[in-house]
């Protein structure tokens, strides 16, 4: 690919927007933090830094460019992420790269076209047939626009046996009609369409590529009939794992992004209801409880969730259950009244006053579990105790103390047997019992840590001399040509040097070349961009870091001489220890 085009890519993105939308960053001084996504981490060391346009973490000590980044992030090749970018620059790159770049990401393209096709028909058929007028008059009464039904790219499957068979079994081969979960088969070998009748919502991934369809009934028949269900799934596919997709997560993710935040809600028409009440960063879970797989795929996107279940038992249950998965999220909670799921209260109430309930009455979880796990029989001792042992677990992991001590006078006062000091007591046992824990967890060895995170370490002078002379090597060409006349210069880093060889044969280090180096020589090129330095080149600037990387070079070199001369003192060699001494002598004499 053209090197040029690369850049310019480059020039077209900002990487705190490409980072921002997988990572919540927060902006902290000229930089943005966040939690690094590369490593598992619980206080932020991920620094995205706009002027240079890089990222690098203290924790883990990796770092990059917007290309590097989406290479490491996603496991793609260079160029596959360089394509990436190019697509949310919104530059066009070469067709059969771009055609070949698909192949390689996807062997189940026709999966995805058969969707897409189907969400097409099954939209047209409700635009434009007179079954799909009435359909769509039971989806405005429901409160939805055109645009929303545009927005969702809602549908409508004919009450025909196979209509969507007949229509698409020309365009696709036998394989991808039958592994499309689309179709059944039956004993007389006829082919019925997987769903009829039904309005359709497509479930896309969070590329937006549709991998599934849910339909509900929407007939007065059809719902006075108790056998049917009110929605029905595609059946897992080669594309679709429901334990792993959320609905309208494609479409929320920027919002996400935006809001650093994501709700969680039980049903379709919720997610929609959310929408027209403005709040774009919702999703839902298919029907299913949250999932292990649905927090890691979340965890991607966001680390806040606010759960919005139905008021209703099953709903209150949900969250609950969904508080244990969310333990590694900041979580609160919107408890609707009267049982109502956010649908019903847009009816209830109105778009304004669904928009205002989302963003004000928010619990915490201890807050919602005081309300949830509180028995009914509260003049029981019994009950009361269980109670209690409950909740100080909860209260105890919350890590402000003045919150702490607020739930612990809630859960008092909610008691008639209990007063502050005694659930205080059991709320500390708990404290001191999670601290053992702790202790005993942190002596355990963690060898793969410390591997892990060798730009913990402190840069050296030296280092960081030459850091700096490389850092002004790259943006100014007369200190590089300087030094290219100097025939016996050499960085005294490996790294640098690799990179100054690279840099004076061709005046330049592209991103390309950069992808193609080790990675430790790509580290070493990011710790030298990240040097501080002034946009003007100070006079005595280089002649100070050449005296910096001169003294700790014969420094080094003294310590080298000292530690040979004691080696062969030790082995009795008198002479060769006398002359490493005289060199020494030397030495320090040329350092003064
Ligand atoms: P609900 O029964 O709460 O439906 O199921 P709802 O969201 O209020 O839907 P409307 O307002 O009646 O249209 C919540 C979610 O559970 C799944 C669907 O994803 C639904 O949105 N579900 C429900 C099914 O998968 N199958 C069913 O038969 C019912
Ligand atoms: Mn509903």
């Amino acid at each position: 690919m053209d090197k040029d085009l690369i850049n310019e890519i480059k020039r077209h993105v900002n990487i705190v927007d490409v980072i921002g939308e997988v990572v919540s960053l927060t902006k902290t001084g000229r930089n943005f933090l966040g939690l690094c996504p590369f490593h598992g981490e619980k206080t932020p060391s991920f620094n995205v830094v706009e002027d240079k346009q890089f990222y690098h973490c203290f924790g883990c000590g990796k770092s990059g460019d917007v290309f590097k980044f989406i290479e490491d992030y996603r496991d793609l090749s260079f160029l596959d992420s360089v394509a990436v970018v190019a697509e949310k620059a919104g530059i066009q790159i070469a067709q059969p790269q771009q055609a070949e770049r698909r192949q390689e990401v996807s062997p189940h393209q026709p999966l995805y076209d058969i969707h897409k096709a189907a969400a097409d028909f099954y939209h047209t058929v409700l635009m434009t047939t007179k079954l799909g007028e009435k359909a769509r008059h039971y989806l405005y009464e429901r409160g939805l626009s055109d645009d929303m039904i545009k927005h969702f790219q809602i549908g409508l499957a004919p009450n025909e046996a196979n209509y969507l068979y007949q229509a698409l079994s020309q365009q696709f081969d036998e394989q991808t009609l039958l592994n499309s979960a689309l179709f059944n088969p039956s004993e007389n070998q006829m082919i019925y369409d997987a769903f009829q009748n039904r309005i359709m919502f497509p479930l896309a991934d969070e590329y937006g590529r549709i991998v599934a369809f849910s339909g509900r009934i929407w007939t007065a028949e059809a719902s006075a009939n108790t056998q049917q269900a009110k929605y029905k799934n595609s059946r897992a596919s080669l594309i679709f794992n429901k334990s792993y997709e959320l609905y309208h997560l494609d479409q929320a993710k920027a919002s996400i992004k935006k809001h650093h935040e994501v709700y969680i809600m039980e049903g379709f028409m919720d997610v929609v209801a959310a929408y027209r009440a403005g709040v774009e960063n919702a999703v839902a879970s298919m029907g299913t409880a949250l999932t292990p797989e649905h927090v890691k795929h979340l965890s991607r996107f966001t680390q806040k969730v606010v759960l919005v279940y139905d008021g209703d038992k099953a709903g209150q249950a949900a969250t609950a259950k969904a508080l244990e998965e969310l333990r590694d999220f900041v979580v609160e909670i919107v408890r609707l009244p009267d049982q109502m799921d956010p649908d019903e209260f847009i009816i209830k109430n109105s778009e304004e006053a669904l928009a205002e309930f989302l963003a004000k009455q928010r619990l915490s979880p201890v807050e919602f579990l005081l309300y949830y796990l509180k028995p009914d029989n509260l003049d029981n001792l019994q009950a009361q105790i269980a109670f209690v042992e409950q909740m100080a677990p909860v209260i105890a992991q919350t890590p402000s103390i003045t919150a702490q001590n607020t739930y612990i006078h809630k859960l008092a006062e909610l008691l008639p047997d209990f007063d502050y000091n005694q659930v205080e007591a059991t709320v500390n046992q708990v404290r001191v019992h999670q601290r053992q824990e702790f202790v005993q967890e942190s002596r355990r060895p963690q060898g793969k840590q410390i591997t892990e995170m060798p730009f913990l370490r402190q840069v050296s002078p030296l280092q960081r001399a030459e850091n700096q002379l490389f850092n002004r090597m790259v943006h100014h060409a007369y200190i590089l040509n300087d030094y290219r006349q100097k025939e016996e210069f050499q960085f005294i880093s490996p790294e640098l040097q690799t990179l100054y060889q690279s840099l004076s044969q061709q005046g330049e280090i592209t991103s390309v070349e950069l992808s193609q180096m080790d990675e430790s020589v790509q580290q070493a090129w990011y710790m030298a961009m990240e040097e501080d330095l002034p946009e003007e080149v100070a006079t005595d600037e280089l002649y100070q870091i050449e005296r910096t990387r001169q003294r700790e070079l014969l420094k080094r070199d003294n310590r080298q001489t000292a530690q040979r001369i004691r080696e062969q003192a030790n082995a009795g060699d008198e002479l060769a220890a006398l002359e490493e001494l005289n060199r020494l002598i030397a030495l320090k004499r040329n350092m003064e």
